[in-house]
Order: structure tokens, then C-alpha cells, then sequence
């Protein structure tokens, strides 16, 4: 990769971008999923009010959103909210061409000293059994998986979004 890799916080001028990866990952990471539906999720979960509202919460400071940024452009996100000592990874993207560099491993990294520094003693996420890329990710990050709280997608195919915690 040419460029230095940077990180900051997100904010409101780069939603277009964090939707256009969001809508490319999501793309990538279900295409086994009908395409029409899964852009309606993304709209949803990526509105600029959603976005807004997130930034909201960083200001109060609950929240960590934060871009990676190389070659002039974002090429990633991550945004985690701490509650009652629990982080939770609520977003997590790269850019397809940027998958598999070790970008996503220090997204992750700054977000857990962010929760570790507001008292969050757990970590955890929902990550589809399906994505093959992302359930590797969280495994080899020491996330594990508690099947009891496994939860079904928007698609009721059953219970395939897993509960992956870790220990801060
Ligand atoms: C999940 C995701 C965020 C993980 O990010 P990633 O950058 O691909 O993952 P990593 O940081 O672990 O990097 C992957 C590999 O790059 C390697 N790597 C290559 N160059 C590297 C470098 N310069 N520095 C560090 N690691 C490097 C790492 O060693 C790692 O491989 P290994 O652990 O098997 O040895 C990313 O793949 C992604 O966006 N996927 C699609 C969306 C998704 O699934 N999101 C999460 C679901 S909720």
C-alpha cells in the first residue's frame, strides 16, 4: 500500500464515503443475500441520521468513530459504544481492496483502548456465521463465541448472527 495509513475521528463530511464502503462490504460480505434487500439495510443503517446520531453519542462520550485513512481517501471505519462497562462493535468496514493488510487488527486495537479507558471490562459484537472474513477475524482476536445469545438476521434464516465476546 503506498501512503501512510492515518486514523481520526469521523465526521459528518465523510458519510458519503462511509456509506459507499458500507454498501460495498455489506455487498461482499452477503452476496448470497438478495442485493435489493440488503441496500435497503444499508440505507437504514447508514442514514445521515443514524451517522448523526452516532457522532452525537462521540460527543457525549460513549462513542469511538473513528476512519483510517490512506492515499488521500477513507479506506475504513470503526465505531464501538461503551454501556454499563460493555463495549460493543457496531461498525466495522474496509474497503475491499484493503482487506487482509492488518488494517482491521489496528481499527480494532485503538477501539478496545477507548473502551478500556471508560471502564469497559468485555468486548463484544454480532458478526453473521456466514462471513467467513469477518468470523476469522474476530477468532483470531481472541473473540469467542457464546451461543446462547445468538441472535436471527433480517432475513429470518434462523439464528446465524453470533454473539462473539472478549475479555478487556
Ligand atoms: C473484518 C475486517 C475488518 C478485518 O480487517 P483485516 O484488515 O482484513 O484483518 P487483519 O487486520 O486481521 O489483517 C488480515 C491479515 O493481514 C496480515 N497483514 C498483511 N500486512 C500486514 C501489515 N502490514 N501489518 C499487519 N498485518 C498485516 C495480517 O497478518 C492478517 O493475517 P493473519 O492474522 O492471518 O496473519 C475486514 O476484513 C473487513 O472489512 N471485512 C469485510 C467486512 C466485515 O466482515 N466486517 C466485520 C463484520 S461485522
Amino acid at each position: 500500500m503506498k501512503g501512510n495509513l492515518t486514523f481520526r475521528s469521523a465526521k459528518e463530511s465523510d458519510f458519503s464515503r462511509i456509506q459507499e464502503i458500507a454498501m460495498k462490504g455489506w455487498l461482499f460480505s452477503y452476496s448470497y443475500l438478495p442485493e435489493k434487500e440488503l441496500t435497503k439495510l444499508v440505507d437504514k443503517y447508514y442514514s445521515d441520521k443514524s451517522l448523526s446520531g452516532s457522532l452525537k453519542r462521540v460527543k457525549e462520550g460513549t462513542d469511538l468513530f473513528i476512519v483510517a485513512e490512506a492515499e488521500k481517501k477513507i479506506i475504513g471505519f470503526c465505531h464501538v459504544t461503551a454501556k454499563s462497562r460493555v463495549g460493543e462493535i457496531v461498525r466495522l468496514y474496509l474497503d475491499t481492496g484493503y482487506i487482509g493488510k492488518g488494517i482491521g487488527k489496528k481499527l480494532l486495537v485503538r477501539s478496545e483502548e477507548f473502551l478500556k479507558a471508560k471502564g469497559c471490562k468485555k468486548l463484544f459484537t454480532f458478526v453473521n456465521m456466514h462471513n467467513r472474513i469477518g468470523m476469522d477475524f474476530y477468532l483470531r482476536n481472541h473473540f469467542v463465541h457464546i451461543g446462547e445469545k445468538d441472535t436471527e438476521d433480517e432475513f429470518r434464516n434462523g439464528k446465524v448472527l453470533w454473539y462473539m465476546e472478549k475479555s478487556l
